[in-house]
């Protein structure tokens, strides 16, 4: 999760040491006081996690365990129809549980199998800057929390759901993984937080909202759009645009409604060269990024 959560459920620490978590009043838990409560353990959690140190477990629910079960088996219906090739070569090697939410360090130790990533808790909001330059060492800040069981199909902020179904199965594919490598590294080098909010927007709309064409039809890729079961049903109706830097660079995102417009590479290896090249070449001076 980076700053795109900015605007949802702060984690706070009183003076006392005690950790809890703010949600406003139109999220699904506002009422809810158990779920406030394990929000505030998970993130409590998460702010003593010491790098390298294993990541540590959550006692999830039976209702939680519920919400995955039924996420689980709709975006996998979904994701046979909709998902890019090689995002279902990621999906597939990360083989997550269908019966129960696993914990994050059983998905970190698939995802370090395969491509050398691991995931690391994040209790809430990380800066972008941080969110992105730890990719470099192969390392993802996720959240631990799933949704409130009342609205199963809507999240209004990253969740397991998201992080280890959507970025995991990414993080699966050498290729893609990659790409967050290769992001990581961008990230670092670059000394404006201006040049760094224009490569989160191209990730954005690559990565967590990007399509690719195969055999003439359009394909999710992206993360947010792979754990969505509506955005699913409806981004074929999006205004589809071919890839631009600039404008992707520029283009404000929602990250509470539906995305109006989406991106489309003619192909994975189109998506792949094109982000290789911006980041490889983006600089803090890119005149693209003015645009
Ligand atoms: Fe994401």
């Amino acid at each position: 999760m980076f700053e795109e959560a900015t605007l949802y459920s702060p984690v706070i620490k009183n003076d006392r040491g005690a950790v809890s978590v703010v949600f406003s009043k139109d999220h699904p838990g506002y009422h809810d006081r158990d779920y406030q409560e394990h929000r505030a353990k998970i993130a409590d959690a998460a702010l003593r996690y010491v790098p390298g140190r294993p990541v540590p477990d959550i006692e999830y629910t039976e209702q939680e365990h519920a919400t995955w079960r039924l996420i689980s088996a709709e975006l996998a219906e979904k994701h046979r129809r909709h998902a890019c090739r090689e995002f279902l070569a990621g999906s597939e090697r990360l083989a997550l549980p269908t019966d129960r939410l696993p914990q994050l360090s059983e998905a970190s130790a698939t995802v370090q199998r395969a491509t050398g990533f691991r995931f690391s808790p994040a209790a809430g909001l990380v800066g972008v800057r941080d969110f992105y330059g730890s990719l470099a060492d192969h390392t993802f800040q996720a959240t631990q929390y799933i949704r409130h069981s009342s609205m199963p199909r809507f999240s209004p902020e990253p969740d397991m759901i998201h992080e280890v179904v959507g970025h995991g199965s990414h993080l699966c594919n050498r290729r893609l993984a990659a790409i967050y490598e290769l992001l990581g590294r961008t990230v670092r080098r670059l000394a404006s937080r201006e040049a760094v909010l224009a490569v989160s927007s191209v990730f954005w709309f690559a990565l967590e909202y990007g399509l690719v064409r195969e055999d003439g039809r359009l394909k999710a890729c992206g993360a947010s759009l792979l754990s969505s079961c509506a955005e699913l049903e409806q981004f074929q109706d999006a205004e589809i645009r071919p890839l631009d830097v600039a404008q992707m660079a520029s283009l404000g995102y929602l990250v509470e409604t539906y995305q109006p417009v989406l991106f489309c590479a003619d192909s994975f290896a189109h998506l792949e060269d094109f982000l290789g090249t911006f980041l490889t070449e983006v600089t803090d001076d890119s005149p693209l990024l003015a645009a």
